[in-house]
């Protein structure tokens, strides 16, 4: 399979496509699957992303999707359209971000998590379990602080109408 990158701002320093650590076991693997990125998306400065565990399961950017500086995208990763993250955010593997769905600074997101459309991660946060559609979640480990009101069909005009201070 092969990756395709259209229309896409990648800042100087990003790394896509580097491989990981089991860290239970101690070892590296091999990544043998691609990266895909949707159109018109962003990749700040010094963002890593890493490849697909297999050819099976890639790892996904979506199309307008904000990427800000020094966040990390682990193998398998799945962020769709629409989706906002944050500054030092980092994302560890099989992790799936649904549409529209905010991700606050240096927030952490465990193995395996699904953050659910339009929810938002606030920023600090370690997320270890599944984030509900439209929720508010933020703490170590992260726990609900309240619904989210709006729903973004502009991931930008969103910031502006909710009122959120990010
Ligand atoms: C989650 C967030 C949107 C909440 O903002 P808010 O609605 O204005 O909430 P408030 O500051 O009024 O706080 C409401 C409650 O949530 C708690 N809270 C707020 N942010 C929190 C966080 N990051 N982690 C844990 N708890 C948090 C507050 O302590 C407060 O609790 P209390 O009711 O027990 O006193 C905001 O804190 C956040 O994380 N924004 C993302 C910032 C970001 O990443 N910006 C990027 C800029 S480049």
């Amino acid at each position: 399979m092969k990756s395709e990158f259209r229309n896409v701002t990648i800042e100087p320093g990003v790394m896509i496509g580097n491989e990981s650590l089991d860290i239970k076991n101690n070892r590296r693997i091999p990544q043998t699957g691609v990266v895909h990125i949707g159109e018109g998306t962003f990749i700040g400065a010094n963002t890593t992303i890493a490849l697909g565990r297999n050819p099976d399961e890639p790892t996904i950017i979506g199309s307008n999707v904000n990427i800000a500086p020094l966040v990390l995208v682990a193998h398998s990763c799945i962020i769709e359209d629409d989706v906002i993250i944050h500054g030092g955010a980092r994302l560890a593997g099989f992790v799936t971000v649904h549409k529209g769905a905010r991700i606050g600074m240096g927030a952490c997101i465990r193995n395996r998590v699904t953050i659910g459309k339009g929810a938002m991660v606030a920023l600090g946060a370690v997320v270890t379990k599944d984030v509900p559609p439209f929720e508010i979640w933020g703490g170590v480990p992260a726990r609900k602080l309240r619904d989210c009101e709006v729903f973004p069909p502009d991931p930008m005009d969103s910031v502006v109408r909710s009122g959120y201070s990010i």
